[in-house]
């Protein structure tokens, strides 16, 4: 008689597409547990609960107790499709993203940016990177910089309208800050920007090893609470992240007016073999690289008399 294997049932995970931690915390667990019963978990959309519960399959399934898990890649979408890529082998990003996905209602037209140009600029990560990164560009460039948590774009905008020959790629998932830079994208007819709504450890997951020339990380959130410093995007895995997609050579530049979180990412920058800090005098912290464009968070700590502390890293 043929035998015929057990059907394994499929569970679909639909909720939110953004969500309190609370939540998100809740979704991980019942992503969790749909593995650890050896279901299949089909996500029925992007981000939020949804990709909560994908992280927390993947994690159940790769535990040693855990019994295995088919994704349908397929129905996922990318942003989901990036969170389970290492079930299909490739490199695991690390959840980074805690804040605001939504701030006031945008005018009709920056919304109607999200349908018109954002799909035109937007990376698809359900498709393999390309081995040579410039090729994401309709215009020829040499080299091909990134900006993590961009807010309302202005120094990348203002970086990207100065070197046409350059590519940048922005990430911010605050549909806002997106909005704010769509608008100066479309006015300006900028065809050297590429874009990535979401959080950056899914992009940078995707990126291959030495591709960029550059990261910029721009007045990132501090998380001040010591509960919270776990979520501060500097961490020794994201800085082992970074050194992986920069070239040799390659420049980290961080600004920040919280004095503990300058310190936190010098101390995870100095403990890094990938980084070597390119200050050569004392006050070089209190310096702007050359080029900054002042952002609305840099402007609002000068405003408020706190001073900015730059500091650059270079690839080694
Ligand atoms: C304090 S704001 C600074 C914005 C801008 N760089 C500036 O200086 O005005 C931090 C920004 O980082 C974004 N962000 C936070 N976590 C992120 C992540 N994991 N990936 C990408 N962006 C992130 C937030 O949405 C927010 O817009």
């Amino acid at each position: 008689m043929k035998s015929i294997a057990p059907r394994r049932i499929q569970i679909s995970v639909i909720g939110a597409g953004t969500c309190s931690e609370a939540v998100h915390n809740l979704a991980e667990a019942v992503g969790a547990e749909i593995a650890r019963r050896g279901a299949i978990l089909v996500c029925g959309g992007l981000g939020g609960v949804m990709e909560a519960a994908a992280c927390g399959a993947r994690r159940a399934a790769l535990a040693p107790a855990g019994r295995g898990l088919d994704i349908q890649r397929d129905r996922v979408g990318s942003r989901v499709g990036a969170a389970l890529s290492p079930m299909a082998g490739e490199r695991e990003p690390v959840r980074a993203f805690f804040g605001r996905r939504k701030g006031h209602r945008l005018s009709a037209r920056r919304a109607d940016l999200f349908t018109t140009l954002l799909p035109r600029l937007a990376i698809d990560l359900a498709l393999a990177a390309p081995p040579d990164l410039r090729t994401l560009f309709a215009q020829a460039v040499g080299a091909v910089r990134l900006e993590i948590g961009f807010g309302g774009g202005e120094a990348m905008i203002a970086a990207a309208q100065a070197r046409r020959d350059t590519g940048f790629i922005g990430v911010e998932p605050f549909a806002n800050g997106m909005a704010k830079a769509l608008a100066a994208i479309d006015n300006l007819g900028l065809d050297n920007v590429r874009l990535h709504f979401d959080d950056a450890a899914g992009l940078m997951a995707w990126l291959p090893d030495a591709a960029l020339a550059g990261v910029d990380l721009i007045h990132p959130d501090p998380w001040p609470k010591r509960r919270h410093w776990k979520r501060r995007f500097v961490q020794d895995a994201t800085v082992a992240e970074l050194g992986r997609v920069l070239e040799r050579g390659g420049e980290l530049r961080f600004a920040t007016d919280i004095a503990d979180y300058a310190s936190w990412t010098l101390q995870r920058l100095l403990r890094s073999d990938a980084f070597e800090w390119t200050a050569e005098a004392a006050d070089d912290w209190r310096k702007p690289w050359p080029g900054f464009t002042a952002t609305r968070y840099n402007a609002k700590a000068a405003r408020e008399m706190r001073q900015s502390c730059f500091l650059v890293f270079r690839r080694r």
